[in-house]
């Protein structure tokens, strides 16, 4: 779109700079060239030096090349967050066996964007594998009502709390369950810069007391969703990651981390065995079974706050 307004640039690099905008000058030409008209560009900058987000104003981010549709109210995604789509892509290949796009015979890999906020991680992993079955849920009806412009003609957008949404047909039949869930420890959501705490919803942002709640709980069901080979991956920050790593090998699943120090980005990924463990004993069957139930129940238990789940924030 071409420059609205008769408004010097330099006057709105100066509002911008005095509100705190570090980069000024480049927000000030993302604002002209978003707005359609004079007005339209003295609201953004209003709303701007009011310290609204910048992806908020302009109503889109970018994130692994696309717009992402974001409305004021929704989780900006972060640039961080395209390691965790890399990891995904690269599982993705790899569970379905492909050195590229999907070879002809294969079956379509079903991805799951649990946590989806606008949709930016299963609106990349739509566009990066070619005709996978894409679902995503959210908690948050605004993040869904973004996720549902976002994700890509095809995929599934539920509203509810984690896996409840989902259809129980896709249960055992999960490739990639991607989740970039909250983990702030609610004690350090005081310290985030304000247009995080102030212009993000908390539910976006609070992963409890030691950040790792909501990753808990996506844990302790994945193995119910994952198929045979799929993996589950979760962003944390690299403090929390060995006690994420040690969560999911308690899920039975097979823990690994991986990091970028470029985009200061860490991923804890579970895996859940290809194979079933070898010539098991019936016995041992009913033992797996009966362990089933047990983190079942642990998983309910932990939901609703039983003394199982602060032995599990501090095992
Ligand atoms: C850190 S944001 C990440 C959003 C998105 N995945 C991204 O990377 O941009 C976490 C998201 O988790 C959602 N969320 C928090 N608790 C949830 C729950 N119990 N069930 C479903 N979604 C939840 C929030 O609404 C928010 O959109």
């Amino acid at each position: 779109m071409s420059a609205p307004s008769p408004r010097p640039q330099s006057d709105i690099v100066a509002r911008l700079r005095a509100a705190g905008c570090v980069f000024a000058e480049d927000e000030a030409q993302l604002l002209r060239s978003a707005a359609r008209t004079p007005a339209e560009l003295a609201a953004m900058v209003d709303k701007r030096a009011a310290g609204l987000p910048l992806e908020q104003v302009v109503g889109w981010a970018g994130f692994c090349g696309l717009r992402i549709a974001v409305e004021p109210g929704v989780f900006v995604p972060r640039h961080r967050t395209e390691f965790l789509v890399r990891q995904a892509v690269a599982l993705a290949r790899q569970a379905a066996g492909l050195a590229g796009p999907a070879a002809s015979g294969s079956r379509r890999l079903v991805v799951v964007d649990l946590c989806c906020g606008a949709g930016a991680v299963g609106a990349a992993l739509n566009a990066a594998l070619d005709g996978v079955e894409l679902y995503a849920a959210d908690i948050d009806p605004a993040a869904v009502r973004c996720a549902r412009r976002n994700v890509g003609a095809g995929a599934r957008v539920y509203e509810g709390d984690l896996y409840d949404p989902l259809p129980a047909t896709l249960r055992g039949r999960v490739d990639i369950l991607a989740a970039n869930v909250p983990y702030v420890p609610t004690g350090q959501i005081g310290l985030l810069p304000p247009e995080a705490r102030l212009h993000e919803p908390r539910v976006a942002l609070d992963g409890g007391c030691d950040g790792l709640d909501v990753m808990r709980r996506v844990t302790a069901a994945a193995p119910y969703w994952l198929a045979r080979g799929g993996s589950m991956l979760v962003e944390t920050s690299g403090r929390q990651a060995p006690r994420a790593l040690e969560t999911i090998a308690r899920a039975g699943l097979i823990p690994r981390v991986a990091s970028s120090d470029e985009l200061n980005a860490t991923v804890v990924i579970g895996t859940r065995p290809a194979r079933p463990a070898a010539r098991k004993s019936a016995a041992e069957a009913g033992h797996d079974d009966r362990a089933g139930q047990l983190a079942q129940r642990l998983a309910r238990q932990r939901d609703l706050g039983t003394p199982d789940a602060a032995a599990d924030h501090h095992p």
